[in-house]
């Protein structure tokens, strides 16, 4: 059977042709949707990103706020920064790029972002709310700040209609930003959900059972072909940059053969999280403003 590369740029244009349309709805109404991002230090790969965030809002007729901030800024600075962005009403979302400098304490500052501002869902307030809800429809329904990865997967599975209820979802990788929501969601989904980790005893006979297989351990080709079963689902939310070129987590040439679907690096998770961000940025500006 041949293999469905699963198109995240293609949706991500879908989804983000939708939300320009609600810019403009919103704009008639006199409400500018702004996203103030944050970058402290050089890192190279953060640069990339925070790029392509600012050029995705200015796509939709977001107005793109960024400030870099020099490695050696200090924890008080940045979170005197996030506090006047909070009192900023002109601001409706606030990211902070991960990950910080070793000398800032990253759970501080996502803790000091206004949870109604929180677009990246990383606030315990918002963690808390999906923590506690029963059903992903539900979350969708009420507006919860979902992180934007796992919720970039979750539409992803949808519109490629990936059977996730009773499905037997791995995912490999147990972050805050990846592992541990995705696996929340995907339970939320009726999914049943194994997460595994560095210290997970016999991974490749757990992963051989998955119907379903996100990847997101952050090391190169790390899930190879001996590891799936005929017919798998394979999500790869790996970016790691090789001398060859962008890899993701997954051997994508020969997982490929076996599985019935996978997600390329690039074109596959990355275009998503970014379009989720712009979404969750756009339900920030209207709850903001009270429509
Ligand atoms: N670094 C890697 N992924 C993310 C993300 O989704 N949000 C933020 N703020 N930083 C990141």
């Amino acid at each position: 059977m041949a293999v469905t590369i699963i198109n995240g740029k293609e949706v991500a244009g879908l989804i983000q042709d939708e939300l320009a349309v609600k810019v403009t709805e919103l704009r008639e109404k006199g409400v500018k949707p702004c996203l103030a991002t944050l970058l402290v230090g050089e890192d190279p790969a953060s640069q990339v990103y925070i790029g392509q965030k600012q050029k995705a809002c200015e796509r939709l007729g977001i107005l793109p706020k960024h400030q870099t901030l020099s490695a050696t800024t200090t924890e008080a600075e940045l979170l005197s920064i996030i506090e006047g962005l909070n009192n900023n009403p002109k601001i409706n979302g606030i990211l902070v790029q991960l990950p910080l400098p070793e000398h800032i304490n990253s759970v501080k500052v996502l803790d000091a972002i206004s949870p109604q501002k929180d677009v990246d869902g990383f606030h315990p307030f918002n963690v808390g709310k999906f923590f506690t809800e029963k059903s992903f429809s539900d979350m969708v329904d009420k507006g919860l700040f979902l992180p934007c990865t796992p919720y970039g997967i979750m539409e992803l599975l949808k519109r490629y209609d990936v059977p996730v209820r009773g499905a037997d979802v791995v995912v490999v990788g147990r972050s805050n930003i990846v592992g541990k929501p995705i696996a929340l969601l995907l339970l939320a989904a009726d999914a049943t959900v194994t997460v595994c980790h560095s210290r997970t005893k016999n991974l490749k006979e757990v992963c051989q059972r998955a119907d379903i297989i996100i990847a997101a351990i952050g090391k190169p080709k790390f899930v190879t072909a001996d590891m799936v079963k005929e017919g798998v689902v394979v999500i790869d939310v790996g970016v790691n940059r090789l001398p060859e070129g962008l890899v993701g987590d997954v051997d994508f040439v020969n997982v490929s053969q076996k599985a019935s679907a996978i997600t390329p690096v690039p074109g596959g998770v990355g275009p998503m999280t970014i379009t989720m961000l712009m979404a969750n940025t756009i339900m920030a500006a209207r709850n903001q403003a009270g429509i």
